[in-house]
Parts: C-alpha cells; sequence; structure tokens
C-alpha cells in the first residue's frame, strides 16, 4: 500500500527536530486558562498574549458576554442547519443589520467563518471564464476561493500598483475581471496603497473586492479599515471580514452595496451547504460590533500601543517587517526557523506569548514572530514586553 502521506515527511522531520532540540511545540500550545485578552495561563505559567489578532480586546467586554449568554438561553446552543433553511434566527438578521449599520452599507451576509466567506464570495462571482487579478501575499482562503470557482488567477507582486497595472492590461478585452486586495497584510502587518489600487482597478474596468479582516474595528475613523482611512470605500463593490480578530468571536462576512448582492444566498456553496453561527456566537457579534461603532478612544490608544512597541524594538535592534507602525501587527523577522523557534520559546519562558510564523505562510521563506497588539494591553504590559523582548534577544544572540 502506498503511504499517501509520505509527501509531509519533510514537515514531519522539521518538527521533530525542533522538539529534539528541547523546545516546546510551537503550534501545539494549549491556553489551560485566559483570564483576560491580554493575560492567559500557559503550560502552568502567567503569560502576556500578544499574538491573538483580538485587536480591540472585546473577548470579554461583560455587554458581549452578557449578549451570548442571553441567546444562549433564549435560543439554545446552535440551529442545526443552513441559513437557507432552518439555520436564521432573528439573531444572525440582527448581527447582519448591526454590519450595514457600521458600514453605512446596503448589504451583508453572515459566513460560518470568514474563510467561508473568501471562499464563497470569490468562487461565486469569478468563473471558469472571468480573470482574477490578486496580490501574491493573498491570505490562503483567498487563494482557496480562486480555486473552487476555477478562474483564471493572475498574481502580481506585492502591494506593487505598476505589476497590477501590467496585469490588468493583459487581461483579454470583454472577460470578467476581480480585482483582490487586502487591507492590511497579516504577516508583515504592512497596509496596501488602496487609494492608487482602487482606482486603477476602476479605471480597467474590474470588480474590485478588499479583505479587511486585519484592519476592522481599528483602521479608519469609524473603524471600517484602511478602505475608508484612505478615502476610497465607496469603489469597493466587495469588503470581505472576520469576527476571529477584532469583533472577538468567530464568523466572517461580506458587505456590500451592489444591488444584486442578495442572489448571493441562493448560489453561495459555502453559505448554502453548512450549518449557521450559534445563536450566542451571533449576538455577541452583533453586540460587538455596535460598541466598535463608538470605539474611538479604544482606537487611539491601540495606536500608541503600535507605535511604542514598534519604536522599542527597532531600538533593541531587531529587523522589523515594516519600516514605521502601519496596523496592529509588528512581525519581527528571524534568521531561520531554529532561531525562530529557540526565540519563541525564551519570550515564552520570560512570560509572552507570540505567533511564530514560518514558510509557506510567510512571504519570501520568512520565519517570524508576529506580534498583534490589543487595545487592552496598557502601556506598561508594553514596557514589561519590551524587557522580555530584550532579555530573550540577549539569551538567544539576536541581538547584542
Ligand atoms: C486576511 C484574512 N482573511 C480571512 C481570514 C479568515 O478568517 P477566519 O478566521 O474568520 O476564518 C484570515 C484569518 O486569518 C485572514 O488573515
Amino acid at each position: 500500500m502506498s503511504d499517501l502521506l509520505a509527501k509531509f515527511d519533510p514537515l514531519i522531520e522539521q518538527r521533530q527536530a525542533i522538539l529534539d532540540d528541547g523546545l516546546t511545540d510551537p503550534f501545539g500550545l494549549v491556553m489551560e486558562r485566559v483570564e483576560s485578552p491580554t493575560v492567559a495561563i500557559c503550560n502552568g505559567q502567567r503569560v502576556i498574549l500578544l499574538g491573538t489578532y483580538n485587536y480591540m480586546g472585546m473577548t470579554f467586554d461583560p455587554d458581549v458576554i452578557a449578549a451570548g449568554k442571553k441567546a444562549l438561553d433564549e435560543f439554545g446552543s446552535g440551529t442545526t442547519g443552513s441559513r437557507v433553511l432552518n439555520g436564521t434566527y432573528s439573531v444572525h438578521k440582527a448581527c447582519e443589520e448591526a454590519l450595514k449599520d457600521f458600514y453605512a452599507m446596503d448589504h451583508a451576509m453572515v459566513f460560518s467563518t470568514g474563510y467561508q466567506a473568501n471562499l464563497g464570495i470569490i468562487s461565486t462571482i469569478a468563473g471558469k471564464d472571468d480573470y482574477i487579478i490578486l496580490d501574491i501575499d493573498s491570505h490562503a482562503s483567498i487563494y482557496d476561493g480562486c480555486a473552487l470557482g476555477n478562474a483564471q488567477i493572475v498574481p502580481f507582486r506585492h502591494n506593487d500598483i505598476d505589476a497590477l497595472e501590467k496585469r490588468l492590461k493583459r487581461v483579454p478585452e470583454g472577460a470578467g475581471k476581480l480585482v483582490i486586495l487586502e487591507g492590511v497584510y497579516s504577516m508583515l502587518g504592512d497596509v496596501a496603497p488602496l487609494d492608487k489600487m482602487v482606482p486603477l482597478a476602476k479605471k480597467y474596468g474590474a470588480t474590485v473586492l478588499v479583505d479587511e479582516a486585519h484592519s476592522m474595528g481599528f483602521i479608519g475613523e469609524h473603524g471600517r479599515g484602511v478602505a475608508e482611512a484612505q478615502g476610497v470605500i465607496d469603489d469597493c463593490d466587495f469588503i470581505i471580514g472576520t469576527f476571529s480578530k477584532s469583533v472577538g468571536t468567530v464568523g466572517g462576512f461580506c458587505v456590500s452595496n451592489h444591488p444584486k448582492f442578495e442572489i448571493l444566498r441562493l448560489v453561495t456553496r459555502p453559505y448554502v451547504f453548512t450549518a449557521s453561527l450559534p445563536p450566542s456566537v451571533v449576538a455577541t457579534a452583533a453586540t460587538s460590533i455596535r460598541k466598535l461603532m463608538s470605539g474611538k478612544d479604544k482606537r487611539a490608544h491601540l495606536w500608541e500601543n503600535s507605535k511604542l512597541l514598534h519604536a522599542g524594538l527597532k531600538r533593541l535592534g531587531f529587523t522589523l517587517g515594516t519600516d514605521d507602525p502601519q496596523s496592529a501587527i509588528i512581525a519581527v523577522i528571524m534568521p531561520d526557523l531554529p532561531t525562530g523557534a529557540r526565540m519563541w520559546q525564551a519570550l515564552l519562558d520570560e512570560g509572552l506569548y507570540v505567533n511564530l510564523a514560518r514558510p509557506p505562510a510567510t512571504p519570501a521563506g520568512m520565519t517570524l514572530l508576529r506580534c498583534s497588539l490589543c487595545a487592552e494591553h496598557s502601556t506598561d504590559q508594553v514596557s514589561e514586553i519590551l524587557a522580555m523582548f530584550e532579555a530573550a534577544g540577549r539569551a538567544t544572540n539576536c541581538i547584542n
């Protein structure tokens, strides 16, 4: 019998080498207790959380928790059905209303995850004869959406405006064109030049979809994302987002002003052929989204945290993913995976959890220690985090 898993042997060896070095499995950590959006107990040790994407710290908001408990009591633990059959409750509609109000848009569709939102919308609007022009560093869910719809995929160099234009020029006359961009790219935490790219896509007659997973709630005056901050939100045909970051729960969505949008509910397979989110989840999401509308102070504090951490890490001598702080993600570039794993462990021993990211998820084969800040991190916690980076960096010879 052939071993269908043999193709994973190199990965098995790489993982074993990390464990043989006496390190904790960076991809198998268990949070034994979570005390707040910024503190948890891991492996019996209290750690500051700096790798959760919980940007706005909504997971322990008392109103959010109360809404979830109320929905659990009123509607039960799950819907056991698709959104188009028995799986749409009043709380699902309330959640879509909250999204419409948040974005000031006509339509909102809630999916069970952000992954499914990309998978569903992309594969449904762009089919076999259509062209998808996308940034090469796009998220896996975007690539999977392109593959599911079987469209022609035309990637362009990351954040390169000229490369986008060259690709747009090459699309055959009359063909359907979808340009896919992200507001914030999650690996390096850099922002897209949407103010240039969205008008360019429109000039060539393309439909524009922007994934704002890592900017919703935080970036832009109303927290609508990079498209809002850069003044091009009205030209975006579809915005994709997730509840698993700033909103603080699980789920995904698409908002749009497209007049034919509602038909997508009947033809989008990852919406139709899966069970809808539990009522408690959509109730927490709706409450969180409405609270994010008045999150101006929290957004300002999160920017302060991002600036403080970026400047501090730079001062310590670390190489960062961006020259300046552009989002709530700050990526520390490691020379290789073994060093990255050792530094990750040293930080954990100091009492800090960050994400270890490695290829193929990362661009250009990089190993990254990805830090994501939270609006609930205090200024003192950011100072503690910097002290831990200094100690771990010296212990592993990452800095002098
Ligand atoms: C850019 C981007 N889009 C979509 C997703 C998927 O979100 P979800 O966690 O809701 O599936 C992610 C999650 O990491 C993401 O980073």
